[in-house]
Parts: C-alpha cells; sequence; structure tokens
C-alpha cells in the first residue's frame, strides 16, 4: 500500500482511547495532546475514556457464540474502529501490560467481522483475514521502569496490531514517569505531537 492509499484510508477520523483511571494522570495529559494534534491536522478526534464512560470490560459466552455484540458500547466502538483512518491507544504499564480495562475493550471490540474474519475450518484449512489493513496505529504508554518492558511492545504490536493488519504500529513508553521533572513531561508531551503529526498527517511517514 502506498502513501497516498494510506493517507486517504478511513476518511477523516483518528480513534483515540484513554485507559487510567485518575483525571489528572499523566497519560490524560498525553490524550489531550493526541487529541489537540489531530485536530490541528485537520482530522477529527473520536476521544473515549474508558474509565469515565464505564466501557464493561467482561467478555461473555453469549457474546463469543453469536458472533454480534448487542452492546451498544461495543458496537460503537467497532463501527468507529472500521471507519477510521487510524487508532490511538494511551495507558500506563501496570504488570508489563495495559490495565484489565483496556484488555477487556480489545477482547470485545477488536473481534471477528470488524478486526479480522477467519476462513475456511470444517476440514478446510483455516486462515486469518485481517480487517485493519490501511490503517495506522500509535500507542503511547507510561511506566515507571527505568527500561522499556518488552512485553508492552509485543502485546500491541505481534499481538494485536500485526495480526488485524497493521504490522507498523507503534508503540511509544515513556520511562520513569513517577521520577520525571515538569520539563521532561513537556519534552513527552512535544514528542506526542510529533509522532501523532509524523503518523497521521497527510503526506506522513510512508
Ligand atoms: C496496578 C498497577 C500496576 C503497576 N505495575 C507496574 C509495573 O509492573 N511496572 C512499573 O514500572 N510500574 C507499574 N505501575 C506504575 C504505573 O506504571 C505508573 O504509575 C504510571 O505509568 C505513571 O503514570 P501516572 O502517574 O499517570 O499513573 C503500576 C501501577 C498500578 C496502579
Amino acid at each position: 500500500m502506498g502513501r497516498d492509499d494510506r493517507a486517504s484510508a478511513g476518511g477523516k477520523e483518528i480513534l483515540v482511547v484513554l485507559c487510567h483511571p485518575r483525571a489528572t494522570s499523566f497519560s490524560h495529559a498525553i490524550a489531550d495532546r493526541c487529541a489537540r494534534t489531530v485536530e490541528t491536522e485537520g482530522l477529527r478526534p473520536l476521544v473515549h475514556d474508558l474509565y469515565r464512560e464505564g466501557f464493561d470490560p467482561v467478555a461473555r459466552a453469549e457474546e463469543l457464540d453469536r458472533g454480534f455484540s448487542f452492546d451498544e458500547q461495543v458496537q460503537r466502538f467497532g463501527a468507529e474502529l472500521s471507519r477510521a483512518r487510524g487508532l490511538i491507544v494511551v495507558h500506563p504499564d501496570w504488570w508489563g501490560q495495559p490495565p484489565a480495562l483496556l484488555k477487556g475493550w480489545v477482547d470485545r471490540v477488536f473481534r471477528p467481522g470488524v478486526a479480522y474474519d477467519i476462513a475456511g475450518g470444517d476440514g478446510a484449512p483455516t486462515a486469518t483475514v485481517p480487517l485493519l489493513t490501511g490503517k495506522r496505529a500509535l500507542v503511547f504508554a507510561t511506566t515507571d521502569d527505568l527500561s522499556i518492558p518488552a512485553t508492552l511492545e509485543a502485546v500491541w504490536r505481534t499481538g494485536v496490531f500485526a495480526f488485524c493488519g497493521i504490522p507498523d504500529a507503534e508503540v511509544r513508553v515513556f520511562t520513569d514517569t513517577r521520577g520525571s521533572t515538569h520539563g521532561r513531561r513537556e519534552r513527552w508531551l512535544a514528542e506526542v505531537e510529533e509522532v501523532v503529526r509524523a503518523t497521521f498527517a497527510a503526506g506522513g511517514r510512508p
């Protein structure tokens, strides 16, 4: 897929998903900066604060078996994910992973028919069909660790996005968040702005 296809894929909307329980968190500041940068680029941020919206992260048997969700929040997220040009996820590192609420959001929203399909079965070889091809994905995570937990990149890049057709998702982790100065956080926010612009702007990175 060439640069022009990428730039036009999914219209003007960028889904911004924030998962941190504290409204004063640095994750909130990152998500705000993402949304403002997206707007500055003439795109439309669809911002969701999963804690504030009370998203239910529990995937239940009926929903998995039905292949369709009756939950309006899940339906809405699926529609937004399908039509958006791309996705930005912001979260803290909890035990080398995203918080459980965000994991549950992925479990329920990245479902067959939305993020991937499975072809074959019934004796025929199975193959997964990625459905998010052509979109861009960015993840920003904060951690108190002094180095980047390898698990975070593996979860997002390999486990989620490559499987769904986005092999070049970018995962930026800001380390030693607790020990960071105001000046360092300002520089991180400037970095967020730069990465968002480079990723989603028309004519951004190929
Ligand atoms: C349940 C929980 C688990 C956490 N696990 C880790 C961890 O495994 N490694 C780590 O460095 N920090 C861990 N933290 C600290 C968060 O990563 C840190 O507070 C956050 O990234 C800093 O951003 P904040 O000030 O906006 O919360 C954990 C925090 C909580 C609440």
